[in-house]
């Protein structure tokens, strides 16, 4: 019998943190020198207890919880994050304007599935998001590479040059994964003024929004006129209220291409899920205080990898975007980053994920970066992993 396959689909490389959980499979880590793994931007800690309690509280007493619900999501919780962002960002976004998906990684495949078809072509500066990446693949999607070089932040008149007749929208993510660099609100606004004058989509990926260094509005975007023809915004509650497993996110973006979604988001999972829903609504309304703790301490993390990385630099490691729940960096060594990756989890005990996973391949900057996801080691297990790097 012949197996008939999705060319596309084998020609889309398999989930990075997977291969990379594969290379701790079956290696003995000493009791003196535990794994420190920063492969996976994802908390490990569950919610909090009081979020616990409250979500335990709907699967036994609100029965709709175990029910299908709206294909776009709980209204309430449309609502709180309309209004919320409005606060935020000062704009007037209404609750018909806000889906909720399962994930962020689902609302990108939706509103993908709105703007593009085989054949079109997204831009995606680089090192890029590798499921944004995967998703284009999967469809046939060109994924221009927009390379940012030092400093990771892309250019625009970069970006304008790679415009062509198939360009159907440009996607950033910002604060960035894997590069950690927030973008600067006039950088956003530039990307917003070329896609607007070029009549293609502005996806902007704001997962890590919560744990933006910056206290004011990290843009101004949705506070530009008919800013809902061009910008598409995505965001995700699995860090925020850690419910990774609960899968639950958003999309902001117009009442017509909200339309043309609910197709994609009822064929693909019908509605989110209930229990994330009502989770996320409860984190939302209740939580404020706990968040900012949260930040507080992602930024702490932050300053300590900041802190420590003079060690590094002066045996020839560069930094080059430090934020959210990562940093970039360059290593020193004549060696492939992917080599170097596995080498590291055998000689110092320590998993981060490799440049060549963020880039196309034979992009040679991936071979010299490595992406550190700090935010589940506190300030004594970054100062081990420093301790360990210094010794590679
Ligand atoms: C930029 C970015 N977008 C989306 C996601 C996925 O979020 P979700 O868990 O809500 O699907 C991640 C998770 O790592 C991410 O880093």
């Amino acid at each position: 019998m012949i197996m008939q396959f999705n060319p596309n689909i084998m020609a889309t490389f398999p989930p990075p943190v997977m291969e990379a959980r594969r290379w701790i499979e079956g290696v003995e880590f000493p009791a003196d020198r535990p794994l420190i793994n920063v492969s996976q931007a994802a908390p490990v800690d569950p919610p909090p207890t009081a979020l616990r309690e409250a979500m335990a509280q709907f699967v036994l007493e609100d029965d709709e919880t175990h029910l299908y619900g709206p294909v776009l999501g709980l209204p309430d919780l449309r609502a709180e994050v309309a209004s919320q962002w409005n606060v935020a960002y000062g704009g007037d976004i209404v609750e018909a304007e806000v889906a909720i998906t399962s994930g962020c990684n689902q609302a990108f495949a939706a509103i993908i599935s709105t703007l593009c078809a085989a054949g079109d072509e997204v831009i995606l500066p680089t090192p890029w998001y590798f499921n944004h990446k995967m998703w284009l693949d999967m469809g046939a999607i060109t994924a221009t590479p927009l390379e940012t070089g030092d400093g990771l932040l892309p250019d625009v008149k970069a970006a304008a040059a790679l415009i062509t007749s198939k360009t159907r929208a440009i996607a950033l993510v910002s604060p960035n994964n894997p590069g950690g660099v927030e973008y600067p609100s006039e950088l956003l606004g530039a990307f917003f003024d070329l896609c607007q004058t070029r009549g293609i989509a502005l996806i902007v990926d704001e997962t890590y929004r919560d744990f933006d260094s910056r206290t004011d509005a990290p843009h101004d975007l949705f506070t530009r006129p008919d800013w809902e023809q061009t910008l598409i915004q995505l965001y995700s509650f699995s860090k925020a209220y850690r419910l990774t497993g609960h899968r639950v996110g958003a999309m902001v973006t117009s009442m017509a291409r909200m339309a043309e979604a609910e197709k994609f988001l009822d064929t693909v999972a019908i509605c989110p899920n209930q229990l994330g829903q009502r989770a996320a609504l409860w984190g939302m309304q209740n939580l404020e205080e706990w968040l900012g703790e949260q930040r507080s301490e992602i930024l702490a993390r932050r300053a300590a990898i900041d802190a420590h990385f003079p060690k590094l630099a002066a045996k020839g490691w560069k930094i080059q975007g430090n934020g959210a729940y990562f940093a970039y960096v360059t290593h020193p060594f004549d060696e492939r980053s992917d080599l170097l990756a596995q080498r590291m989890v055998h000689d110092i005990g320590v998993l981060c994920l490799p440049g060549t996973m963020f880039v196309p391949e034979g992009d040679p900057s991936g071979d010299k970066s490595l992406r550190i996801a700090f935010a589940n080691i506190d300030a004594q297990g970054i100062a081990q992993l420093f301790e360990r790097m210094e010794t590679l």
